[in-house]
């Protein structure tokens, strides 16, 4: 029997990042191979008419699963009933920009969208804000949803934890599913801390395997700078593998972790690992009945702890930053 329809949102719909996702959250790859979806797009209003155009696209595809595609450039109507929002729509840091840089305009973005959320989504709204700086503007919408659990706003890790793999099977081989266990803690910036410190490659410990001058000189700068590196490579941030980590994410928080596996998810601290509470995060987590479980029972070692205490500091200064303008 087909289930019941999911409304997702997307904003930012008509962007690079939308162009690459919305096709396969069509297609059954955001929720499941049964899942009908609605889709409903938010823009700005210069933007309206190309998110007609991909609309037009989406619908031209002929997704089976595809119920409806409708486009808002009002923010309450497009999060009505919302069951999943990607939050998406944000400006990209283009050549030269820090992340810090996006702070001032972008943050002002995700108030008014998480207060949205509050009033008009469904009781079991899921949100995963991708626009960056990730973390921070999760935080934000988190902060402006007081009716909506904080544990319902997540930031996008995933595309560092999938980068963090693809270094590891480049490296070693490895095929991607025979790595285990890897994360990346904190932000989604350069202050991120990729971790192989639990990772097994094909189920042996992948610290015995891999050199520790290349894991600290190479893996980890490499993993954390791989946004600017693609910016610097393209001329424009990454979209499609953005989309992809995004697909992964949402799926894995719906439909659960494989057991006895983990993955990385930017999720609301409950002061695990001495991270402040509220703080959204980077952690080893499981899903379970579609709620994310942070992995907390492991050992921490003097350079782990050193990457958590470095990005709770950076995380913490964006949100002193967002409050200094007043934005929260
Ligand atoms: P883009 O410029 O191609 O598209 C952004 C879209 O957002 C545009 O169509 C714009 O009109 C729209 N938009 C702007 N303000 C909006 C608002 N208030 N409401 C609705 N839509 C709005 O950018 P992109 O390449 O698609 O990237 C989008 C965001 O994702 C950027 O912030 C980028 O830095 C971020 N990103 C995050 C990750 C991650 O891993 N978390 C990875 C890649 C990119
Ligand atoms: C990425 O990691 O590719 C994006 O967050 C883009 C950026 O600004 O680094």
């Amino acid at each position: 029997m087909a289930k019941s329809p999911v409304t997702v949102t997307v904003t930012g719909a008509a962007g690079n990042i939308g162009y690459a996702l919305l096709f396969r959250i069509a297609s059954g790859a955001l929720l499941g191979p049964d899942v009908p979806v609605r889709l409903n797009l938010l823009e700005i209003p210069q933007a309206v008419k190309a998110a007609e155009g991909t609309a037009m696209e989406l619908n031209d595809s002929a997704f089976p699963l595809l119920e409806s595609v409708n486009i808002y450039d009002d923010v309450n109507q497009a999060f009505e009933g919302t069951n999943v929002g990607l939050l998406v729509g944000a400006r990209p840091r283009t050549k030269g920009m820090e992340r810090a840089d996006l702070l001032a305009a972008n943050g002002g973005i995700f108030g008014p969208q998480g207060k949205a959320i509050n009033d008009h989504a469904a009781d079991d709204v899921k949100v995963l804000v991708v626009g960056n700086p990730a973390n921070t503007n999760a935080y934000i919408a988190a902060a402006s949803a007081p009716d909506v659990p904080a544990d319902r706003f997540n930031a996008m890790m995933r595309l560092d934890h999938n980068r963090a793999m693809s270094q590891l099977k480049e490296k070693t081989g490895t095929p991607i599913s025979e790595i285990e266990k890897v994360v990346v803690w904190g932000n989604h910036s350069a202050d991120q801390y990729p971790d192989v410190s639990y990772a097994t490659l094909s189920g042996k410990p992948a610290i015995d395997q891999l050199d520790a001058e290349w894991l600290s000189s190479y893996f980890v700068p490499t993993v954390a700078k791989r946004g600017a590196a693609i910016i610097e490579a393209r001329g424009a941030s990454s979209a499609a593998s953005a989309a992809s980590a995004a697909i992964d994410h949402v799926y894995d928080w719906v439909n659960g972790t494989a057991e006895g596996s983990w993955t990385t998810a930017g999720v609301a601290s409950h002061g695990e690992y001495g991270v402040p509470e509220g703080l959204i995060f980077g952690f080893p987590t499981i899903s379970v009945g579609g709620e994310w479980q942070i992995v907390s029972d492991l050992e921490i070692s003097e350079s782990t702890r050193a990457g958590i205490d470095h990005n709770i500091k950076a995380a913490q200064e964006e949100i002193d930053a967002v409050k200094e303008l007043g934005i929260l």
